[in-house]
This record gives structure tokens, sequence and C-alpha cells, in this order.
């Protein structure tokens, strides 16, 4: 360990807390631990310096020691201020060998509860491996892979080395969220430190390993625009990703966090799902199962006749919202519930977003409306007093309440996931050869390798294609099974 060993969390006496829960995970996290024993002796990610931006959970704190097991170094940090688990966050500093006074772990910047300026810095802290080429005799000074959650990290460097090669941050510069300012504002500190930070950095990295819906759909914009600055795994689209967590994970935490944060009672409720894709899937059907009477919008006419098929009302949120209770955006869009709406709403209707970014509800906009009164009733859940004369109680700020409010999804599904990113790593990190700037997902026999690890925790019994079935479909006894298009 580097005596220049940094890192920045919550509270250290936590390790412990941290450390058992790692422990359960692992139990429940069979992927993650099928790889170490794979590729424990060979370390094929020897060599890579992984920066990682993605909720530090227990899951994410399994993941970052399995990719140490590999041969990995690791820099870490959150992707949401709020989605934080502390004690696996001091888990993942103290490290499996090290005491709290000792710390031996992993380089972490994240708590549960960051400004969005801590947010940007502990981000950029990713980014600094100085101090492990200082020990290390090196002459990098930035990571050489990203592990990203919602593209932050990869539009951090994307956007500062477009800064550096204009030579300053255009005053009319504008993004995709209105927290754009504070990155502005970060990166014209960084500009006044370094005018070549983030072409360095971009120029060693080899690639990125995206998780989700949303900062996938950045990336292909990126490739499509010419912009994108090296080779991309698009994890979340690999069929054991997103047909899993977005789907079963958020059935878990949805209602979990709705419990954590209200415990009202869901049963015969009115909730509302907007967007009816993996996401709103997964939403629907948990509601459902409690009892509630559950509508849902969408705007693609396919998803809205599934969700017909699948016996919902779909309607658009004008029509129904003075009937509803509970309203759950997983779109990944913007504006989709708007303070219009929200002076409709019944009193203390509850406002929950499970999509990436918070601007899926019109938060800037209510936090600017004359009148409103902001309460807070605990942390991550606050009643805004309207105009209406009515409140509504929003969680998590409009952030991913499923990790603001609860834990996120659980360690099986994540175990999915997360195979998949390490999968994806070695993949980038081993082969490069493969892949040219772009946006790729992973092989269908690797996704099927995915979910053949996870089979036998579930006492799953595999019937096994013979010689003559194999020949008269056409498909190898031992896979992939499926064509590339096929839609599970
Ligand atoms: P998806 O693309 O499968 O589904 C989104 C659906 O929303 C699409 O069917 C689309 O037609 C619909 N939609 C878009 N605009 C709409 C509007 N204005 N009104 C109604 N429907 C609309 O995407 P997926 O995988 O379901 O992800 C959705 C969001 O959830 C993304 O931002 C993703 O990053 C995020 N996500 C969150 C997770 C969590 O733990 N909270 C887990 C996985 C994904």
């Amino acid at each position: 360990v580097p005596s220049t060993f940094t890192y920045k969390i919550a509270d250290l006496s936590l390790a412990e807390a941290g450390r058992h829960q790692l422990r359960l995970a692992e139990n429940e996290m069979p992927g993650l631990m099928a790889l170490r024993t794979e590729f424990g002796e060979t370390k094929p990610l020897l060599g890579a310096r992984i920066a990682g931006s993605l909720h530090m959970t227990v899951q994410t704190a399994v993941l970052i020691e399995t990719l140490v097991a590999l041969g990995a170094q690791v820099r870490w940090a959150s992707c949401n201020i709020f989605s934080t688990q502390d004690d696996a966050a001091a888990a993942i500093a103290v490290g499996p060998t090290g005491t709290t006074d000792a710390p031996a772990g992993v380089p972490v910047f994240a708590w549960k509860g960051e400004t969005l300026e801590d947010y940007w810095w502990c981000t950029a802290q990713i980014f600094d491996w100085s101090a492990e080429a200082a020990s290390a005799g090196a002459s990098w000074t930035g990571p050489n892979m990203i592990l990203d959650d919602g593209g932050d990290a990869t539009m951090l460097v994307h956007k500062g080395r477009e800064f550096e090669l204009a030579g300053a941050v255009p005053a009319d510069a504008a993004g995709d969220s209105h927290e754009y300012g504070v990155i502005l504002a970060a990166l014209r500190k960084s500009l006044a430190e370094s005018s070549d930070r983030w072409t360095l950095v971009a120029a060693d990295l080899m690639g990125v390993t995206e998780e989700t819906t949303t900062g996938v759909h950045r990336l292909y914009e990126l490739a499509a625009s010419n912009e994108l600055l090296f080779p991309a795994i698009n994890v979340n689209d690999s069929v054991t990703k997103s047909k899993f967590d977005n789907k079963y994970g958020i059935r878990h935490s949805l209602p979990d966090g709705l419990n954590r944060a209200t415990d009202v009672l869901i049963g015969g409720k009115v909730v509302f799902v907007a967007g009816y894709g993996d996401v709103g899937k997964g939403a629907a059907e948990a509601l459902r199962g409690q009892g509630a009477r559950v509508i849902v919008s969408e705007i693609d006419p396919i998803n809205a006749l599934q969700a017909a098929m699948d016996g919902f009302q779909v309607a658009r949120l004008e029509s129904v919202v003075e009937q509803v209770d509970i309203f759950v955006s997983g779109t990944g869009n913007f504006n989709v519930i708007g303070v219009d709406h929200m002076l409709r709403m019944k009193h203390l209707s509850i406002v929950a977003n499970v999509g990436h970014f918070d601007n899926e509800i019109d938060m800037a906009t209510l936090e600017s409306l004359p009148g409103a009164v902001k309460v807070q009733i605990k942390p991550q859940v606050d009643e805004w007093r309207l105009p209406s004369g009515r409140s509504v109680l929003i969680l998590s700020e409009g952030r991913l309440m499923n990790l603001g409010n609860a834990t996120g999804h659980p360690s099986f599904v994540m175990s999915n996931s997360f195979t998949n990113q390490v999968l994806a790593q070695i993949e980038l990190y081993v082969s490069p050869e493969k892949y040219p700037v772009g946006v790729y997902v992973l092989p269908k026999l690797l996704d099927e390798k995915v979910a053949r690890l996870h089979l036998d925790a579930l006492g799953v019994e595999l019937t096994v294609l013979t010689p003559e079935q194999s020949a008269y479909i056409g498909v190898p006894a031992e896979g992939p099974y499926k064509v590339d298009h096929y839609r599970y």
C-alpha cells in the first residue's frame, strides 16, 4: 500500500459492519465468486487501472474486490449522491487485510449525501492516479479503463478534453442535465490548473464498460457523432443484465424504497408507472403484486400494447393524475412528471423516480416555484407544500429512490450484472484488437455463461441437447442457443 493511499468516506469505523455485509453478499453472488476461482491465478486484469463510477453499495464492494482479485488496481466513486452505503465504502477503504488504524484497501471517494460539488470532486479523484504512479515509478498519471454507470465519468473525460482543446469552457456550454453548471464549474477550475489534464487521461484510456440504459444511450450518441474517444462495451444490453437487473432488481428494490421511505400500504392504491421498458415492467409487476391498481404510460406503441396485454390500464398522465396515489417514473427521459402535474395531485401523493437522472421529475422548476415550501420529513423524504394547498412527497430529491431510500437491487441479481461487467473489462483489456473505437455488446456465449453461473445456486436443472436434437435445430449443444436478434 503506498504511503499516499487516500480515500474519503463517511466513517471508517463502519468497516466491520460493512465486512459482514460483504461476506453475506459473496454467498449470493456466485457469478463473481466463480470468476475469482476461474481467473484468480492467471490475473487477466494485471496492469489494468480501473476508474470506477458506480453506486458504492455492498454489491459493488464485491465487484471491486473481484476486480482486485483478478489483478486490477482500482479507484472508486459513486455515481449518485445518495446511493453510497457508508458501511460498504468503509469496508472497501479498510480492505480485507487492513485495519481501521491501517487501512489497506481501495481508494474510494463516496459517502451518502454528497453535495453536487462533492460528487464531481469524487468523480475527478478516480482519474488522479499520481499516488499509484509515484509508488510504481511509472510515467502514467491516470487510469487505463473506466467502469461507468450512467456515463458521468466518461462524460467528464470527453468534456474535459473538448474544453482543453478549445482552450476554454464556452460561456454557452449546455448539457443534458440541469446540474450541468456544477460540472462546468469543476471543469473551469480544472482548466485553470492544467491545459492538458483530460487530454492525457483520454489518451491512456483503452475503454469503458457501461452499466445502464442511460449511459449506453450517451455512448451511442457519442459514437454517432464521431466523438467517442475509446471503445465501449454496453453491459446493459447483455440479456443477463437488462432483462434481469432492470426488471427483477426493480421488482425488489422499488417496493423496498417505498416502504422504507413512507411505509404506506400499497394494496388498493392507484399507482402510475411511467415507462414500460425493462424497469417499468419490474415496477408494474411488483406494485400489482402488492395489490395496487397500476396505470402505465408509454410513448412506444409496442410497449403500450405489451402493458395492455399484461393487464394494465394504459393512459396519459394528464388523464389520470387526480386519481393516483403513488407516481413512479422509469423512462430515462426528462420532464416526465412536471410541476403542472404536481399541482393537480392528491394531497400527500408520493413521487418516486427510478430512472437514472433526477430530471425525469422536473425538480428544477419545482425548486424555483414561487410559494412552494420544502419540509424535510427525514433524510431523502421531503414534503413539498405547493400553492395548490396540497403537498406531495418527493423521494430522494427526484433521484433513483431505490438506491436513495433503500439499498438498491439485491446481491443475486447484481451478480449477473457485475459478472457481465468483469467479463467486459477483461475483453477490452486483454483483447483490444477485437474492439476498435465503437460500442459493442458481449458475445452471446459470454451472456449465456453469466446465466449458467447462476443456475446451480437456484437448483436449476438444465436440459442438454442430444446430438440429434442439436443437428435438427442447428444449434451447438454448448451454445450459443439463440441468434443475436432473439428478444427473450
Ligand atoms: P427502456 O428503454 O427499456 O425503457 C424505457 C421506456 O420508457 C421505453 O419503453 C420508452 O418508450 C418509455 N418512455 C420514454 N419516454 C417516455 C415518456 N415520456 N412517457 C412514458 N414512457 C416513456 O429502459 P430501462 O432499461 O427500462 O431503463 C429506464 C431508466 O431506468 C434508465 O434511465 C436506466 O438507466 C434506469 N435504470 C435504473 C435502475 C435502478 O436501479 N433504478 C436499474 C436499471 C436501469
